[in-house]
């Protein structure tokens, strides 16, 4: 998938409330190892080596556009490689995930996966947006089922693999923990109008039906799922009720 960055930074500022929040709830240690799963352009990967005394920090992301940002971000304890969520490797101190598993399938398997990198002591944190019940996304679905973009899509749509919370709590204690929070959260985005909402989610969620699409589909796409925003929200300013997902658990010293 071809992702933008410039694209994806326009709403750069409100992405890090969540980033904060997830962070409050790290257990703060010096000399962790820390991989950042889906880094994207690195910032992330940047603050948490910033915040997280001696520790060595790697980026992981499947975007060669996204690392090729990040790759200008190289700092001292920090470095990035081209990997996915799905073959990710090795042992952590601190498995960070932020704005990422919601492109990954099946959390089912996922999570228990991802528990078996930790080290024993170790920590998993993650955000996973959590917005496929909005008209941000439910339009986007609707206008890919309508003709001529069904056909130009061969009928593909994407549906959210996200859990709801208290199966992520089902999860981590099915990893053999007690220590673990689970929580989902609000971040509302104030936008000047419902179709402002397309500007967002063009950065995001649109980017593989933009990839399946041809060009001269792209601006009537858009167009059709502008109207259906429209249409399903308010008049005027949108307060944008942005849904995320924020768990941590901690694994058993003892493995
Ligand atoms: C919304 S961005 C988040 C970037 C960064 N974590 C942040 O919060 O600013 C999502 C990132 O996940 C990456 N990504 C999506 N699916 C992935 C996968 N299966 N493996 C690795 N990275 C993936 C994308 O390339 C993109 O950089």
């Amino acid at each position: 998938m071809s992702w933008n960055p410039e694209q994806y930074h326009k709403f750069k500022q409100e992405r890090l409330a969540p980033f904060n929040d997830l962070f409050a709830l790290i257990n703060v240690r010096s000399g962790l190892s820390v991989l950042d799963i889906g880094c994207g352009t690195g910032e992330l990967a940047l603050a948490l080596a910033d915040k997280l005394p001696k520790s060595r920090v790697t980026g992981v992301d499947s975007s060669p556009e996204m690392l090729q940002k990040a790759a200008e971000r190289c700092a001292d304890r920090v470095s990035f490689e081209l990997g996915s969520v799905e073959t990710v490797s090795g042992t952590w101190d601190l498995l960070f995930s932020h704005a990422v598993l919601h492109w990954v399938e099946d959390h089912h398997a996922l999570i228990p996966r991802l528990w078996t990198l930790l080290n024993p002591g170790g920590q998993l944190a993650v955000q996973i947006p959590a917005n496929h019940r909005h008209p941000s996304h439910t339009c986007i679905i609707a206008a890919a089922s309508e003709e001529p973009f069904r056909a130009a899509l061969g009928g593909w749509v994407r549906h959210s693999p996200v859990l709801e919370i208290d199966q992520y709590a089902q999860l981590l204690h099915g990893c053999g923990t007690t220590e673990f929070t689970v929580l989902e959260k609000v971040y509302p985005t104030y936008l000047p109008n419902a179709a402002a909402i397309a500007e967002w989610t063009k950065g995001t969620t649109l980017v593989p039906y933009l990839e399946r699409l041809p060009h001269e589909l792209h601006e009537p796409f858009m167009q059709r799922y502008r109207e259906l925003l429209i249409n399903a929200l308010p008049e005027g300013e949108i307060m944008f009720t942005f849904r995320r997902i924020l768990f941590t658990a901690i694994k058993p010293a003892q493995g």
